[in-house]
């Protein structure tokens, strides 16, 4: 049989870090007060970082993809699939993976974009290694990259102090041994709204409303009651249980979320691989940048069992579960 596996993981942060303190200032300038006290407390985000006016996804995504393919020991020219996450596309087309790919000097390979918001990542990991079991394709670069600063809206405090930008890669290879175990992916689009970018480009102009909007009780309440019944189907398919899970990486929104599946799956806090607090939530960049954090700081070993789970607009979710 035809597995897939992780072979090199990468990430990219702008340069530019705003802690609480400086955001506080920032927006208590305009008007608009939050607090250090507040966001820590309820989100657990104490800095993000932000993307200068001239940097686009693509920027942090090739940044990040550089990464991956060096740690996996791979050229650009070797990669025949590039799949990237993302909601905040350079361009409304063509797809940012065709201009990472012109960026990376290469071309000829299958590129394209996908969408699902924050399950993004692993959305798009799941269709990597569909493709490669299907022999599609044998090296795949999938990539979740953001700016989402780009569609923030900083008069509203109730959203603007959550997101952060940045990019995470992973270089997913054929192999004869597993790698991916298990996938799972869901959607409900009766929960489109509550949290969503209604805006559009129609006629030459922008139409709707182009900044980010959220519910964020609803959103709140929702993650925790999906992500862990797709946990525990994802280590069922698997024939795995909870005491098999290393580390578990969810997407990083909110340390609150995270802290309740992992308790929820009885997962010990040490296991919980936790960047939100200086990432902010990076949307479908949160994953790839927190499991590249976690290999290059030593924590994740090669062999280790690894939980990847994404939950987001749309409402999106879903799991993936790993043997690094
Ligand atoms: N600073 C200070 N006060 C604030 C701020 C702020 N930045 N934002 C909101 N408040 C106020 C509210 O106005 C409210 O005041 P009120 O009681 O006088 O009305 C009070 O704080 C409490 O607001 P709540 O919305 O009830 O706060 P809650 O505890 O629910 O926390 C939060 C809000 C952090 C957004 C939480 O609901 C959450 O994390 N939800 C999930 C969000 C999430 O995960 N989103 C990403 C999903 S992934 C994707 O696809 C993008």
């Amino acid at each position: 049989p035809r597995y897939s596996r992780i072979t090199g993981t990468g990430s990219c942060l702008p340069p530019r870090r705003v802690t609480n303190e400086e955001f506080a200032a920032d927006l208590a300038q305009r008007g608009i007060e939050t607090s250090d006290q507040w966001i820590v407390e309820r989100t657990g985000i104490r800095a993000r970082h932000f993307a200068d006016p001239a940097v686009a996804s693509s920027d942090l995504a090739v940044a990040a993809a550089r990464q991956a393919l060096e740690s996996a020991g791979r050229t650009p020219a070797e990669i025949d699939l590039i799949i990237v996450a993302t909601s905040t596309p350079d361009m409304v087309f063509p797809s940012t993976a065709c201009i990472v790919q012109q960026k990376l000097g290469v071309h000829g390979c299958a590129a394209f974009d996908v969408q699902a918001v924050c399950s993004g990542f692993v959305y798009a990991l799941s269709v990597a290694d569909a493709m490669i079991k299907a022999g599609t394709a044998s090296r795949a670069l999938v990539i979740g990259a953001e700016v989402f600063s780009r569609i923030l809206d900083f008069n509203d405090r109730t959203t603007c102090v959550l997101f952060g930008d940045g990019a995470g890669a992973v270089v997913l290879e054929a192999s004869d041994t597993p790698g991916i175990l298990a996938s799972e992916l869901h959607a409900d689009g009766r929960h489109v709204g509550i949290l969503c970018t209604p805006g559009t480009v129609s006629g030459g102009q922008v139409l709707g409303d182009p900044l980010l909007k959220m519910d964020g009780q609803a959103v709140f309440k929702l993650a925790v009651s999906v992500l862990e019944d797709v946990a525990r189907s994802v280590l069922e398919k698997a024939g795995r249980t909870e005491a098999d899970i290393d580390w578990l990486i969810p997407h990083q929104a909110n340390i609150r979320i995270m802290q309740g599946t992992a308790k929820k799956l009885k997962l010990p806090l040490e296991r919980l691989v936790v960047t939100v607090d200086e990432h902010g939530n990076t949307s479908a960049a949160s994953i790839p940048l927190a499991l590249d954090h976690a290999v290059r700081t030593g924590r994740i070993q090669r062999g280790d069992t690894l939980m990847l789970e994404g939950v987001g607009g749309g409402f999106t979710w879903g799991a993936v579960l790993l043997d690094y």
